[in-house]
């Protein structure tokens, strides 16, 4: 059991898990664990080999042997490559987030993706960023966040998000999507997404990239005793 510390960042889609990790990720010269990715890549993979979301036995084994590669670059910004192919704008994609939502609530796809997620963790330390990073991945780390903002804040980043890339979106249908992977994420019975009792909750609501990076920052300096 490796000894390097670990800060989990949890919270819905469009809290600004993503970015916030990745830069605590850069300023504290750790790994990163987007672990979103490979329920992603599992559910895109399902398309590719023609296996339904509902097909659990199938999703768990394609789940443990999934062919992917991630290619970081300094920005923790990497491409993903699954089965050889460069999937990493597709992986973005609504489509993809509501497949991966979908495989995300079956118990043997989450047991298959549970070691490879523990995998990440390396010294000199990882930045998990997920749902279930603090209550079930990593229960021992040093530093559990779980980001929060209102649907309609996190509805319109995500659009911004996804208009910068050139992908054609709809605010409205976003807004819908988000609340309907709330609901399914939340009250699914294995692993549902919640803060874990030992977390800080950081309402991200009106607040700036720079601000939230800061705030945890001085958490994790308070938790590290640094
Ligand atoms: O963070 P994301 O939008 O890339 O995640 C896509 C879906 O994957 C999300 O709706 C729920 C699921 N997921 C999960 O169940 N557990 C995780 N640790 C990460 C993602």
């Amino acid at each position: 059991m490796t000894s390097s510390p670990v800060i989990t960042i949890d919270g819905p889609g469009g809290s600004g898990k993503g970015t916030i990790s990745r830069i605590l990720a850069q300023k504290l010269g750790w790994h990163f664990l987007d672990s979103g990715s490979l329920y992603r890549l599992t559910g895109l993979a399902a398309r590719y080999h023609a296996i339904a979301l509902d097909n659990e036995p199938a999703l768990e084994t394609l789940a443990a042997h999934l062919d992917v590669q991630f290619e970081t670059d300094e920005q923790l910004q990497g491409r993903i490559i699954l089965e050889g192919e460069d999937v990493s704008d597709l992986l973005r994609g609504e489509e993809c987030g509501n497949d991966a939502s979908r495989v995300a609530v079956l118990p043997g796809v989450r047991r298959a993706l549970l070691e490879r997620q523990r995998a990440f963790l390396r010294p000199p330390g990882l930045v998990a960023d997920g749902r279930d990073m603090g209550t079930v991945v990593f229960p021992g780390a040093q530093l559990k966040i779980f980001l929060t903002a209102s649907p309609e804040e996190r509805a319109n980043r995500r659009y911004k998000q996804l208009k910068d890339k050139g992908l054609n979106v709809n605010l409205d249908n976003l807004l819908k999507e988000i609340t309907e992977r709330d609901v399914r994420d939340s009250t699914r019975s294995f692993a549902p997404m919640r803060p874990a009792p030992d977390a800080v909750v950081v309402d991200t609501t009106g607040m700036g990239v720079d601000a939230v990076v800061e705030r945890i920052m001085e958490l994790w300096r308070e938790a590290s005793g640094a």
